[in-house]
């Protein structure tokens, strides 16, 4: 019996450790199986985007040239932001690359690499709107869920609601509508949306916080995170970085310029 039940613990750990970790991936897997799989959102434009039915955007073009350095192919998997967090730690990919800011609350559950840009969380509005921290008083602002967007605006003191949107897009289109006085989202994504966008009526304004965006992975996988770091170093070393900077954003948008 008492043997019974050591094999029957052995049995259930062994499930709990093997359960659904098809792709919990170590290096040397990943290495093996000559694929990297990475996970994007699509939908933050110009850093993960569609265009028609291809997947592209500054943080696409730049992990493919990570992924290329390390001498593998790329499997794309794309998932709405506010589930990747949670599908890293059910190793579903190896990797998402989608713009996030570090935050302790996420260093709790993922590791990030090196920033691959610095950035900042800013306000836009209409021309007559709310277009700085102070003006947000009584005013209701739009941002997309699980950002760090969404936790800064909670900080602004005397803002009336904060209202959320599953995609970005969707905040930048209730702002246009009027749904909302004021959005906040990423510094370079407002920039390029409104020179997208222009005649809009929209302008950006105050910035309210500054972050560093990395790629995530599964906590304690050492060996891939210093791959993903080396790798990233040479594609900045060999020029391509700043060749993809200057493509979309006509600027140097890393931690280093
Ligand atoms: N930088 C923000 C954050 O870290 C927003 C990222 C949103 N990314 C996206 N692909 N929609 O929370």
């Amino acid at each position: 019996m008492k043997f019974f039940s050591k094999v029957a613990g052995a049995v259930v750990g062994m499930a709990v450790l093997c359960g659904g970790t098809a792709e919990a991936r170590d290096w040397s897997v990943i290495k093996s199986s000559g694929t990297m799989i990475a996970a994007t959102e699509g939908a933050f434009f110009p850093f993960n985007y569609f265009e028609g039915p291809k997947l592209t955007g500054f943080e696409v073009e730049l992990a493919e040239a990570v992924v290329a350095k390390l001498g593998l192919k790329m499997e794309w998997r794309v998932v709405s932001f506010d589930a990747q967090l949670a599908s890293i730690r059910q190793d579903r990919f190896d990797f998402a690359i989608a713009s996030h800011g570090y935050t302790e609350e996420r260093a709790k559950s993922v590791d990030f690499a090196n920033p691959h840009y610095c950035t900042g969380g800013q306000i836009a509005a209409a021309k007559d709107g709310p277009l700085t921290m102070d003006a947000l008083k009584g005013k209701t602002v739009g941002v997309q869920l699980a950002t760090s967007y969404y936790d800064n605006a909670k900080k602004i003191p005397g803002v009336q609601e904060i209202k959320t949107y599953k995609a970005d897009p969707e905040a930048f289109s209730a702002l246009r509508a009027k749904k909302v006085d004021a959005w906040i989202s990423d510094k370079w994504l407002i920039k390029s949306t409104l020179e997208k966008n222009a005649g809009s009526g929209i302008v950006s304004g105050e910035q309210v916080f500054v972050e560093r965006v990395s790629m995530i992975l599964r906590k304690n996988n050492k060996e891939l995170k210093d791959q993903l770091n080396n790798a990233l170093a040479e594609v900045v070393k060999d020029g391509t970085y700043a060749k993809l900077s200057q493509k979309y954003f006509k600027t140097d948008i890393s931690c280093h310029q």
